[in-house]
């Protein structure tokens, strides 16, 4: 097997994005522009992978400096030609070159898997497309055996050049030792004073080498962004994807263009999602789950049979078997949720784990908490981690039941089968099987009458 070495030109400014950022540094789904192309060369197994930067490029570099990549400064851009050029002193002989683009973030591994191996076979591969509005591309010219011959730019083309639909979408690739001696020989005696890349089109041609063309499946993975709303598109286009492959998997979405997916979602069998959820970072979900609308997951992990009632967040969480989230929940980072826990309308938890069968319904806030099982937490619970230093922890055992409006002051515990009274403050430790309560004693005062207004 030769080995494969990947280029990715990224040296372009992109001041069209209007933006103090570089162009392939903009997102789409959770990662960078170029970091898609990146990861597809990974995957691809490339053996170095070569980033092309550009002048003021260096956020680029230091912004993705954890990339296993060759960093390679073009200091003029003076063309795709000579982008490649400038990376050509650090690729060995006998390898093969695959060239990427760092603003076309949409190309399916499937496909470079081809043009590679059309390369392989004939020492040149090409990925060209048909295009209804081929403008502003260059166009593949072929002879009357459709063998290709050249490729001609949109500002260098005649009428009859420009009429041809098939274009060049920039990706290629060829033997290293060939591409090379073509690079040398480039020149930029061309409507754009550059150096060209596709002019080594009829290089390869006149040294008798097939140049072989592979086709995408579809026309997003083609597509650059050169402003923000070509980038908003090639969102689209990658969100339509996640969306289509989760259906295929088995997971029923009430509308596949409300769901935005940003990063990796699994999920079992028979899960719904309603409209407008967003799921970021890595979440699994498992079987038979209902996600209500509006809701935001993060980084979190929901076991089987879960329901999270709309307009829910949950993040670095994991809700077990059979719990139940929302509506207007929020689960913080660390939090845990046994079997058939609840957490319902107004709750939010933090760091805690909420025993089996456990349920705080509504108005609460659980924060630095170990709960047992099936305990009852009322109303408007609050526990008062926070001394404005430090965070402190409650323990909360099996059976227990809390009143409503109650504050328990961490560090504080109560033990197994305690029932503290509506309306507690709890400071200190609330034995077993007892009622604790911090409660003034209730009076009335008879004849007692309301002050009245002043009559002026
Ligand atoms: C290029 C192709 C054209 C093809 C089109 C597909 C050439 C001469 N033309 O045209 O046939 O249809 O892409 O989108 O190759 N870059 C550098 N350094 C440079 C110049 C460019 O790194 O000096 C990078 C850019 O950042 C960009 C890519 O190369 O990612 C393409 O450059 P661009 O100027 O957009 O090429 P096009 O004129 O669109
Ligand atoms: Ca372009």
């Amino acid at each position: 097997m030769q080995k494969l070495i990947v280029v990715i030109l990224a040296a372009g400014q992109g001041t069209r994005m209007k933006s103090s950022m570089p162009k392939v540094l903009h997102t789409v789904g959770d990662r960078s522009m170029l970091e898609h192309s990146y990861d597809r060369a990974k995957e691809l197994g490339a053996d170095t992978i070569h980033i092309v930067y550009g002048h003021g490029g260096e956020q680029v570099k230091s912004m993705l400096s954890h990339l296993d990549a060759n960093w390679v400064l073009q200091q003029q851009q003076n063309g795709t030609g000579h982008a490649v050029e400038a990376a050509m002193p650090s690729i060995e002989e006998g390898t093969l070159v695959l060239v990427l683009y760092g603003d076309v973030p949409l190309v399916r591994v499937e496909t470079l898997k081809s043009l590679v191996d059309s390369a392989v076979e004939s020492g040149f591969g090409l990925l060209t497309a048909k295009l209804d509005n081929p403008t502003g591309y260059g166009r593949i010219i072929r002879d009357g055996d459709g063998v290709v011959k050249r490729i001609v730019e949109q500002k260098d083309g005649n009428t009859e050049e420009l009429k041809t639909n098939e274009v060049n979408t920039g990706m290629l690739a060829a033997d290293s030792s060939k591409l090379r001696h073509w690079i040398n020989a480039l020149d930029s005696d061309n409507a754009q004073g550059e150096f060209y890349l596709t002019d080594i089109i009829a290089m390869a041609a006149n040294d008798g080498v097939v140049i072989n063309t592979v086709q995408p499946t579809s026309i997003d993975e083609t597509l650059g962004a050169n402003n923000r709303v070509q980038l908003a598109e090639l969102e689209r286009y990658l969100q339509q994807r996640k969306a289509n492959q989760l259906m295929i998997d088995g997971v029923t979405l009430r509308d596949p263009a409300r769901i935005d997916i940003r990063g990796n979602l699994t999920a079992g069998m028979d899960v719904v999602i309603d409209i407008n959820c967003l799921f970021e970072g890595d979440v699994k979900l498992g079987s038979n789950i209902n996600i209500g609308a509006n809701c935001i997951i993060r980084d979190s992990i929901l076991a089987d049979g879960v329901t999270v009632m709309p307009n829910s967040i949950i993040e670095q969480s994991q809700v077990g078997n059979g719990a139940m989230v929302g509506p207007f929940a929020r689960l913080r980072p660390e939090t845990v949720l046994k079997e058939n826990a609840k957490v319902g309308n107004f709750v939010e938890v933090k760091k805690s784990t909420i025993g089996a069968g456990s349920k705080v319904s509504h108005l609460s806030y659980i924060g630095d908490t170990s709960m047992g099982k099936n305990v009852n937490i009322g109303a408007g619970t609050i526990t008062c981690n926070y001394d404005g230093i430090n965070k402190h922890q409650t323990i909360i055992g099996d059976d227990v039941f809390v009143g409503s409006d109650s504050q328990l002051i961490a560090p504080v515990t109560v033990e197994d089968g305690a029932t503290i009274g509506a309306g507690t403050t709890l400071s200190h430790t609330a034995p077993k099987n007892t009622l604790t309560l911090s409660r003034l004693r209730q009076k009335s005062v008879p004849g007692w009458s309301r002050p009245k207004k002043k009559s002026s």
